[in-house]
């Protein structure tokens, strides 16, 4: 079981993500939050900086960890993952740098570098609200379809269908890097509460297949169906396909 909320627009969905994620920050000042990139969750984002600036939020017992990194990107790159967190989000609110966790992108060794974020999800405790988008072909992080569901940090080989659709973010598609370091699937669901943010005409026929098809490692988000406290926002072009 899962809550569904159709809203009217991004706008609003952005707004109401924003106020989930206040309200766990009331409820616990020192949240850690599992935090997403992607164009989804930035009006999130926004919201959140909003409401820090008018003095109605405080992040600094907050501690975040992002579900991926493109491999082979530096922080400094400005289409890492961590320079893209820095930029929207970190820079604007008062979170501790420090309390900011991305997968390294640098670290060459594939096995180093998802032993060592596996070892950072660790150290900062048990994800209190983790904040999702969808990819395309259902990926979730950067869990791409797989024969099975990933269970902790791993290295994955992205697929063409998402190369081609975070092209826009780059010059071209050669430079869009081909790996991934991503949170596995098993680190996801361990977070108490998932909140599923969807938007966009495109996304309507797998966000459908990942809530209301069989749950498969296929559809990597499909394995959500079985988590106890996820709520999905969508608006209403993403909820289109839902009966
Ligand atoms: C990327 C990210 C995902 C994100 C997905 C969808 O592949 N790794 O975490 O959910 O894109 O992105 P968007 O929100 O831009 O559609």
């Amino acid at each position: 079981m899962f809550s569904l909320e159709i809203t009217k627009d991004y706008q609003e969905l952005s707004e109401k993500a924003a106020e989930l994620v206040a309200k766990q920050l009331k409820k616990k000042a020192n949240s850690v939050l599992g935090l997403a990139t992607g164009s989804t969750p930035l009006g999130c984002y926004e919201q959140l900086v909003k409401l820090y600036k008018a003095g109605e939020l405080d992040f600094s017992e907050v501690h975040s960890v992002n579900l991926d990194e493109y491999r082979g990107l530096a922080a400094e790159d400005k289409n890492s993952y961590r320079h893209f967190m820095d930029e929207n989000l970190f820079s604007k609110i008062n979170i501790v740098k420090e309390h900011t966790h991305v997968p390294d992108g640098m670290e060459e060794n594939r096995e180093k570098a998802c032993k060592d974020y596996d070892a950072k999800i660790l150290s900062v405790g048990e994800i209190d609200l983790q904040i999702l988008g969808l990819g395309l072909d259902g990926h979730i992080g950067f869990n791409e379809p797989a024969d099975s569901f990933s269970k902790g940090t791993n290295c994955v080989r992205l697929t063409d269908e998402t190369i081609e659709s975070n092209q826009r973010f780059f010059q071209s598609k050669e430079e869009v890097p081909q790996e991934a370091y991503t949170m596995g699937i098993g680190s996801i669901f361990s977070a108490k509460k998932i909140l599923l943010l969807v938007s966009g005409k495109a996304k309507a026929e797998i966000l459908e297949k990942a809530l209301r098809g069989p749950v498969t490692p296929r559809v990597p988000a499909s394995i959500l169906q079985f988590h106890r406290d996820l709520t999905v926002l969508a608006d209403e072009e993403a909820a289109s396909a839902l009966s």
